[in-house]
């Protein structure tokens, strides 16, 4: 029976060790904020946090984490939807149905964990999710807002035509 921490606690899980790790948030943690979408690591809506590093949750296999690693689901990013990432997503409304959202939310905050300003570049190389509502635009610069790089209203952050994208 493995035990893994998720979001900083622990929880023994009784599921076969092929068992992909979104179904044991979703199914046995009770963490729905992680999505399922593809199933087969391309859309990133199962997108978390493996010690600090985003990972596909529908295609890691619970045999595959090991002891002492730490599980972050967007429901363990912040307390009270405070993290820099989140209050971005808020600022300028990114989300269209929101289906992929939290994926994205991850997906951003593992690339600022490492890259605190980044370029456009490097968020469109680190940010390979899927959006089906093409909510790209407002995600790149959400990501810019999280980082400081432009501010909320400003010239930089959103043209019309990305506003209503
Ligand atoms: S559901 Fe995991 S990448 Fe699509
Ligand atoms: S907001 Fe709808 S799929 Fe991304």
């Amino acid at each position: 029976m493995p035990q893994l921490n998720i979001n900083g606690r622990s929880h023994d899980v009784n599921v076969e060790p092929d068992t992909p790790l979104l179904w044991v948030i979703r199914e046995q943690v009770g963490l729905t904020g992680t999505k399922y979408g593809c199933g087969v690591a391309q859309c990133g809506a199962c997108s978390v946090h493996l010690n600090g590093e985003v990972v596909r949750s529908c295609a890691l296999q619970v045999s595959a984490i090991k002891a002492g690693d730490r599980i972050t689901t967007i429901e363990g990013l912040s307390k009270d939807s405070s993290h820099p990432v989140q209050k971005a997503w808020a600022a300028i409304d990114v989300p269209q149905c929101g289906y992929c959202q939290s994926g994205q939310i991850m997906a951003a905050a593992a690339l600022l964990a490492k890259k605190s300003k980044p370029t456009d570049k490097d968020i469109d190389e680190a940010m390979s999710n899927i959006c089906r509502c093409g909510t790209y635009h407002r995600i790149r610069a959400a990501v810019h807002i999280a980082a400081g790089n432009t501010k909320v209203g400003s010239a930089d952050a959103l043209t019309s035509d990305q506003q209503n994208a």
